[in-house]
């Protein structure tokens, strides 16, 4: 039988974040002042309290400045978006993240309306989603900027000639895919749940980027011989009798797809660490734009 290459997600971050690092260094060098981040966070949510201690880590030891705020849950709007407005103003920060999703008492979308766009390191500001729309420079969601990087690692910069189906609508990930596949010059289609005979379509794809958040959907006989697969799922099966936790799944059923897949991501290692690698590569650029210099190439 043959098995797909792995498309090792966490080797390619770890270079990632080591470039950044030595840039990072080179502009506190010029500048006298690190990147800096500030991520915000409010309200307890576990998942979200592991996301940003790892992008805190992960900011130092790119050589970044991390400016965290941790907020109670019951912050009111209006606090936040003087925080938000704080932080726009600061020029010791490059770029603002603020973690979701937020309690529901606030409303998401007019907290990161807030942000100045030449801050939205993470590219979620309508005027980041119209930027990648229309070509200009602006910032772009790190899980799918992270995604094209691993696809054009691979296939090389130009995707012309090659079918790309994406699975999953979302803002964050599946817009945005679709975007800098069509940008790569791949011809896109873009399935969801309403779509009809899912399985027909993805076998028609070279590239196949599953973004949907279904453990395992993605099944083998789907996939075309030869395509390359990036799984962006993230899911917890339930725990087997004795275990205290269920494994990480993608939405690929990894096993019986790497037996007809070209290559393929991993769950975890795959698509997973490209994301705050890509984040500390935005802060970067936030930084460097911010401060007047040319962005360093080659990231
Ligand atoms: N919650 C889960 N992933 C992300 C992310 O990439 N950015 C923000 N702001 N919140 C998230």
């Amino acid at each position: 039988m043959p098995t797909a290459a792995l498309i090792d997600g966490k080797a390619f971050a770890e270079a990632l974040r080591t470039r950044v690092g030595t840039a990072a260094t080179a502009f506190a060098q010029n500048t006298g002042r690190r990147p800096g981040l500030a991520v915000v966070l409010v309200g307890e949510d576990a998942a979200s309290q592991v996301y940003v201690g790892a992008k805190g880590k992960a900011c130092a030891a790119a050589g970044m400045a991390s400016i965290e705020h941790r907020l109670p849950a019951e912050t009111s709007e209006a606090a936040l978006l003087s925080l938000v407005e704080r932080l726009n103003q600061d020029e010791a920060v490059d770029g603002i993240l603020v973690q979701l999703p937020l309690p529901a008492h606030l409303d998401e979308q007019a907290i990161i309306a807030a942000i100045n766009p030449d801050k939205d390191v993470d590219g979620f500001h309508v005027i980041s989603a119209g930027r990648l729309a229309v070509g200009q420079p602006g910032f772009v969601p790190c899980t799918p900027l992270g995604c094209i990087m691993l696809l054009k690692d691979r296939l090389g910069d130009d995707l012309s000639g090659l079918d790309a189906v994406v699975i999953g609508r979302s803002n964050i990930v599946g817009k945005p895919m679709a975007q800098l596949l069509v940008d790569a010059n791949a011809t896109v289609t873009i399935a969801h749940s309403r779509t009809r005979d899912l399985p027909a379509l993805v076998r028609r794809a070279d590239i196949v980027v599953a973004a949907v958040g279904r453990a395992e959907m993605v099944q083998a006989d789907w996939i075309k011989p030869g395509a390359t697969v990036i799984d962006v799922g993230i899911n917890r099966l339930p725990p087997e009798p004795g275990k205290e936790k269920g494994r990480l799944v993608g939405d690929v059923a990894f096993d019986e797809a790497r037996q007809v897949a070209g290559a393929i991501t991993p769950v975890p290692g795959g698509v997973g660490p490209m994301t705050i690698a890509v984040l500390l590569r935005n802060t970067l650029i936030a930084a460097h734009r911010h401060a007047g210099l040319p962005a360093p190439e080659g990231l």
